[in-house]
């Protein structure tokens, strides 16, 4: 039977290619995508999700709205990595779709009692709406099959602080709500989705894709790679979100190490930095499964093969 899956989502173009490859992926039955402020607006956030579901073969998956702005901080985007539409360079045609009206939360809460203990969150966002969701129905919580988030660093730099990560950036007080609940979580920090980069020779593979889709890759990646390129002096552009999502499918792509994770809510320079008890010292039972490991060749193939399937 197919995993079922609610997408957590602020695209934003590598969450786009998340999109893409759970539009691509049998084994996935997407039951919803709830949409939150990050990359951009949450409602430009929502006409991005909007149009990409239809060009992911995912037409019908409901599309909800969720958060415009994190529990406490001041809201923060990323315009300057993702567009000001949110989608790099890339256009989509108008959207066939309209959004739910169901909120993102009310959607995570009456899926998750529709389908108890078989619900997957993928959360490649600020955690906001699951947040906010677990605070108005804390019983969700122990329904909830696993909880994946693309987010935290744990060893490599930060790429919204020195320390921090953008989606834990974004909203770590939501963050550590999720950390806290008990969930069976894992994690997909940037230690890992930074090894994967996606290049220019990744698009020129594309050639079994559907021309709709290898040009909406190029147009997309070409404003992302520049980000990187610009900002990070590297090559290529980090895919983070299509690694997390890979990993539902394929877990064998990545090596999970058990960890007890914090998140810091108060340094004056270290907000939002993410920080794993490697030694044990604290002796707390871990909360966390963390991808420290990754087989990029592996990845990328599989992402590459499956955006043929579209
Ligand atoms: O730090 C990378 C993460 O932040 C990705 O999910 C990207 O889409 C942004 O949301
Ligand atoms: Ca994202």
């Amino acid at each position: 039977m197919a995993m079922r899956v609610i997408l957590d989502t602020d695209p934003g173009i590598d969450d786009a290619l998340a999109i893409l490859l759970l539009g691509a992926s049998h084994e996935i039955s997407l039951e919803a995508i709830t949409v939150t402020h990050g990359n951009t607006t949450v409602d430009k956030c929502l006409a991005n999700a909007l149009r990409l579901v239809d060009l992911a073969g995912l037409t019908g998956v409901p599309v909800a709205r969720g958060a415009s702005s994190p529990l406490v901080k001041s809201l923060t985007v990323a315009e300057e990595t993702h567009g000001d539409g949110g989608l790099g360079y890339a256009l989509l045609p108008d959207a066939r779709g309209t959004v739910s009206d169901k909120s993102a939360v009310d959607t995570i809460i009456e899926l998750v009692h529709q389908y108890p203990h078989e619900i997957t969150i993928l959360a490649i966002g600020p955690c906001t709406n699951i947040a906010l969701a677990i605070h108005k129905d804390p019983t969700i919580i122990a329904l909830i099959d696993r909880v994946v988030v693309m987010g935290g660093v744990v060893h490599a730099p930060g790429n919204m602080t020195p320390d921090a990560e953008f989606n834990i950036f974004c909203d770590p007080e939501a963050f550590d709500i999720v950390l806290r609940a008990g969930f069976d979580l894992t994690i997909v920090p940037l230690d890992v989705t930074y090894q994967c980069l996606f290049t220019k020779a990744h698009v020129a593979r594309l050639s079994s894709a559907k021309p709709e889709i290898a040009q909406f890759i190029e147009d997309s990646t070409r404003f992302y790679m520049e980000f990187h390129d610009e900002y990070q002096d590297i090559d290529g552009c980090a895919i983070n979100d299509p690694l997390a999502a890979a990993i539902l499918i394929r877990p064998d792509l990545v090596t999970l190490r058990d960890y007890y994770m914090t998140v810091e809510l108060k340094g004056e320079f270290t907000k939002a930095k993410t920080s794993v008890d490697h030694y044990k010292i604290l002796k707390k039972k871990a909360n966390t499964k963390v991808a420290m490991e990754v087989d990029v060749d592996a990845f990328m193939d599989f992402f590459i093969e499956r955006m043929a399937r579209l």
